[in-house]
C-alpha cells in the first residue's frame, strides 16, 4: 500500500501520473489541485482530491495528515517560456513551493519526487552526450529553479535523511493534457495540426535538436525512480533520462511517412528559439540505466504511430 499526494495533479504530467498511480497502488492517491484547475471526469471520480496550493504549507501538511501520505509527487511548475515572462512567480512556485514540500516531508517523513529538466543545463554544458555530472549554468529562470531544486532536494536528503529522488525530463509528448508555455511544446502541437489536417507553423528553427520523450516512458521513469533500491543510488537529484532527440525537420518527415499531405512552415519565436539553443541536444543517461535500470520503450517511430492513432480518435469524438 502507498498513500501519495500529487501536487499539480491536473497539469500535463499530473493528470496522467495520478491515474497511473491509482492503477498501481491500493492506497489513497490524492489529486492535489489549485483553485480554477479542479480535477474533472475520471480524475475527479477515481479517487480523493483536495485543494493543495504548493505555496501554502498548511494545505500540504493537512493533505499529508488526512491521508497518511508517505510519498509526495511535486509537479507544480511554470514551464520555461511562460516563466521568462513571470520570473518571480516561477521562483515562488519552483523554490518557495519546493521548500514547503521539503519541510512537510522532513516533519512527516515523506519521500519526495520533484522533476528536473533538460532546462537545468545551459550553453556551457557539453551539448551532445551531456553527462550526468557536468556544469549547470542555465540561462532561464526555469532552469535556475530546476538546478536550485536539485541542490535543495539533495541537501534535505543529506542533512535530514528525506528520501528525495528525481529525473531530468526531456520535452514530454502526450495526447492527453497539452503542456502550456514550454519550449518543447511544438513537438506536441505538431501532432494536433497534422491530425486536424492543418498546416503547422513551427516556432523552433530547423536544425535545433532537443531531447524528447513519450509520456508513458516518462510516467514509468517517475514511478521506477521512487521504487528503486536506495542502496544502488549514487545520485538522487537528478538523473538524466533520454529516449529520443530530433529537430523539427525530423519529426515533420516522420509524420509525413504516415500523413503525406502534412505541411509545415517556420515562424521562429525568438524567446523559445533562444531557450532551445541554450539547452543540450542529447543527454547521456548512462547513470540512470546503471543505477536503477532505466530504459525507454518508445522511439520516434513508435511514438508517432501511437500519437496519430490516439489523437485522431480523441479529436474525432464530438
Ligand atoms: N518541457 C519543458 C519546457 O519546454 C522543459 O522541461 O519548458
Amino acid at each position: 500500500m502507498k498513500n501519495v499526494l500529487v501536487i499539480g495533479s491536473t497539469g500535463q504530467i499530473g493528470s496522467e501520473l495520478t491515474m497511473k498511480l491509482r492503477s498501481i497502488y491500493s492506497g489513497d492517491i490524492v489529486a492535489g489541485y489549485i483553485k480554477g484547475a479542479e480535477p474533472r471526469g475520471e480524475l475527479a471520480e477515481s479517487g480523493p482530491s483536495m485543494e493543495v496550493d504548493i505555496t501554502n504549507a498548511r494545505q500540504i501538511a493537512e493533505a499529508v495528515d488526512r491521508y497518511h501520505v508517505d510519498t509526495i509527487y511535486n509537479l507544480a511548475a511554470l514551464l520555461s517560456a511562460v516563466a521568462e515572462n513571470k520570473p518571480l512567480l516561477a521562483w515562488h512556485i519552483g523554490i518557495d513551493g519546493l521548500l514547503n514540500v521539503l519541510e512537510v516531508a522532513r516533519e512527516k517523513k515523506c519521500a519526495v519526487f520533484t522533476p528536473s529538466s533538460i532546462g537545468s543545463f545551459g550553453p556551457t554544458a557539453p551539448k551532445d552526450g551531456t553527462p550526468q555530472d557536468t556544469i549547470q549554468q542555465p540561462k532561464t529562470v526555469y532552469g535556475i529553479t530546476k538546478v536550485t531544486g536539485e541542490l535543495l532536494s539533495n541537501y534535505y536528503n543529506l542533512k535530514y535523511g528525506v528520501d528525495t529522488r528525481s529525473v531530468r525530463f526531456p520535452g514530454l509528448i502526450s495526447y492527453v493534457t497539452p503542456p502550456g508555455g514550454g519550449t518543447t511544446d511544438y513537438a506536441v502541437d505538431i501532432y494536433y495540426s497534422a491530425v486536424r489536417g492543418e498546416e503547422f507553423v513551427c516556432p523552433i528553427a530547423p536544425g535545433t535538436f532537443m531531447d524528447m520523450m513519450y509520456m508513458p516512458d516518462a510516467l514509468r521513469a517517475a514511478i521506477e525512480i521512487m521504487e528503486a533500491d536506495p542502496s544502488k543510488l549514487r545520485h538522487r537529484n537528478s538523473f538524466n533520462i533520454a529516449a529520443m532527440s530530433f529537430d523539427p525537420e525530423i519529426i515533420a518527415s516522420k509524420i509525413r511517412e504516415h500523413l503525406p499531405e502534412f505541411e509545415m512552415r517556420y515562424e521562429v519565436d525568438p524567446l523559445r528559439q533562444g531557450i532551445a539553443e541554450s539547452w543540450p541536444n542529447k543527454l547521456d543517461d548512462t547513470c540512470a540505466r546503471m543505477e536503477w535500470g532505466w530504459k525507454p520503450e518508445y522511439d520516434l517511430e513508435m511514438m508517432t504511430i501511437d500519437m496519430l492513432d490516439k489523437l485522431s480518435r480523441r479529436l474525432s469524438k464530438p
